[in-house]
């Protein structure tokens, strides 16, 4: 059992691999960027402060991310968990290690997944995600087997986040290169990082992060 980081820029293919992990490993997928766009949808009033944060490409407080992270800490996962675009800010990554500790549990791995800023346009703008499941497709790297309808359960809903225009995505990426790759060095001073090739094929990406974690 590993609990681990998945860390890297927007579209660097975190989703991607936290969703095999699971499937693989039984492991648990925490994502904030998931658990805020939930709250937009079932319409709370933190999910409508939110929205137009999330729209423009900017960060959410970290007090609202670390509210989230605490309820769903309450205790181990069987296979460990994997936190997917939480930490961002040296604050959120101070806070994580706290609420860890309260719970018995440490940090295993931080895996950063290295792409260039070039390729997260074309992942980007090419990202459509099943409504039905949560389901990540590309236009090109992944398609649906049938056009429009989800290979995994068959729905016909299939969606693109508001945050995946260009506009957005500078404004993401601003915020990564400002807030959130300082964790890189944080982490690698704790000894925790490990870095893979994140521009790779999807399996081969896969293997990488298994290596890290039956190291
Ligand atoms: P969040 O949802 O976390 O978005 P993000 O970090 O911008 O990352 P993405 O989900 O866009 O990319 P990903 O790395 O998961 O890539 P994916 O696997 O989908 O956050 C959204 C917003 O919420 C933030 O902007 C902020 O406002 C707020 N927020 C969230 N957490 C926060 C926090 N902790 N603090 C403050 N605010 C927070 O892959 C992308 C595409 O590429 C897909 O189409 C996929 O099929 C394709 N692909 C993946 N891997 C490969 C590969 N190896 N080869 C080819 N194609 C690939
Ligand atoms: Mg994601």
């Amino acid at each position: 059992m590993a609990n681990i980081i998945l860390l890297g820029p927007p579209g660097a293919g975190k989703g991607t691999q936290a969703k095999r992990l699971v499937e693989a490993r039984g492991m648990v997928q925490l994502s904030t960027g998931d658990m805020l766009r939930e709250a937009k949808t079932s319409g709370s009033e933190m999910g409508r402060k939110v929205a137009d944060v999330m729209a423009r490409g900017e960060l959410v407080t970290d007090e609202i991310v670390i509210g989230l992270i605490r309820e769903k800490l309450t205790g181990a996962a069987g296979g460990g968990f994997i936190f997917d675009g939480f930490p961002r800010t040296l604050a959120q990554a101070d806070a994580l290690g706290q609420l860890m500790a309260e719970v018995g549990q440490s940090l295993d791995a931080v895996i950063e997944m290295r792409v260039d800023d070039a390729a997260l346009v074309a992942r980007i703008t090419g990202r459509f995600t099943c409504g039905g499941c949560g389901e990540v497709y590309h236009d090109d790297t992944k398609p649906t087997k049938v056009a429009g309808i989800c290979d995994q359960c068959g729905s016909d809903n299939m969606q693109r986040r508001a945050d995946d225009n260009a506009d957005a995505l500078r404004t993401r990426l601003m915020e990564y290169y400002k807030k959130t790759s300082p964790l890189i060095g944080y982490y690698y001073a704790k000894g925790d990082l490990s870095s893979v090739d994140g521009l790779a094929a999807m399996d081969a990406v896969a293997s990488s992060i298994a290596l890290v974690l039956d190291a």
